[in-house]
């Protein structure tokens, strides 16, 4: 089913002081209406994160739905990219996110249009997806779904949470033409794990790592 665009605004909000909250709190409250107000905390390393990444290009689009904040996206090019991938000339999509609610209305569509329509001049569009991971993230067959396809996977297990268990991680390319130079990945960056959102399931600093002092989190599993 397809909505009517005159319900949808995509707003970004980037830059509108009055929007900050989104920069900071996504859209993870199952009660979407009663959450807009609610207080936020400025995260410290997300702060670091925008505080690098706003002034070369950073956006985040939050999609509202009749007034209800129900999708986001939110993407940088490469060189402030928040997610460990490297190449020329890429957008990095950090995190799109639907509400659970909302999905199968064409809303994760729109706002991939809305990041592609924005950045007309790049080779391409690049993220990271899970497979087999126990929580529901960025799962590589609804990134699948958006146009994405996976060039590059490992398997990975964190150090000291769920050490029994193991994912796989996809390195993921929506280029813009068939010939266009592929992205990669830093793969000892992404052993570290990533700063710019403490919500990741690979955020760095979650499960005591901290107090370890050590600088790979994750090991490679084969
Ligand atoms: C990926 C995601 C954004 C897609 O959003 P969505 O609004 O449901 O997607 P759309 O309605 O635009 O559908 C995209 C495509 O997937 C297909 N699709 C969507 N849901 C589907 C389903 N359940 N089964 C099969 N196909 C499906 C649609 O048909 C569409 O393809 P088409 O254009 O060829 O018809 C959404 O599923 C999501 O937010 N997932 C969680 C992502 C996440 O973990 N983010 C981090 C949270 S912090």
């Amino acid at each position: 089913m397809k909505i009517n665009s005159s319900k949808i605004d995509i707003i970004d909000v980037t830059d509108d002081p009055g929007l900050e909250r989104f920069l900071y709190r996504c859209i993870f409250h199952s009660k979407v209406d009663s959450s807009i107000n609610a207080p936020y905390l400025k995260h410290r390393e997300r702060s670091e994160y925008l505080g690098f990444a706003i002034p070369k290009g950073f956006r985040k689009k939050v999609l509202f739905l009749e007034g209800d904040h129900i999708g986001m996206i939110e993407y940088a090019p490469v060189e402030a990219s928040g997610l460990p991938i490297v190449g020329e000339n890429i957008i990095v999509m950090n995190c799109i996110w639907v509400h659970r609610k909302a999905r199968g209305l064409n809303l994760g569509k729109r706002l991939m249009k809305e990041m592609m329509e924005t950045e007309k001049q790049v080779a391409g569009f690049a993220t990271l997806a899970l497979e087999d991971y126990w929580m529901m993230w960025m799962r590589k067959s609804e990134i699948e779904k958006l146009g994405f396809m996976s060039i590059e996977s490992t398997r990975l297990k964190h150090r000291t949470y769920h050490i029994e268990k193991s994912f796989r991680m996809h390195l993921m390319w929506l280029p813009v033409t068939k010939n266009e130079r592929r992205p990669a990945w830093d793969k000892s960056k992404l052993l570290e794990g990533v700063r710019f959102c403490p919500y990741h399931p690979i955020y760095r600093d979650r499960y005591g790592i901290k107090k370890l002092n050590i600088q790979e989190i994750y090991e490679e599993h084969w």
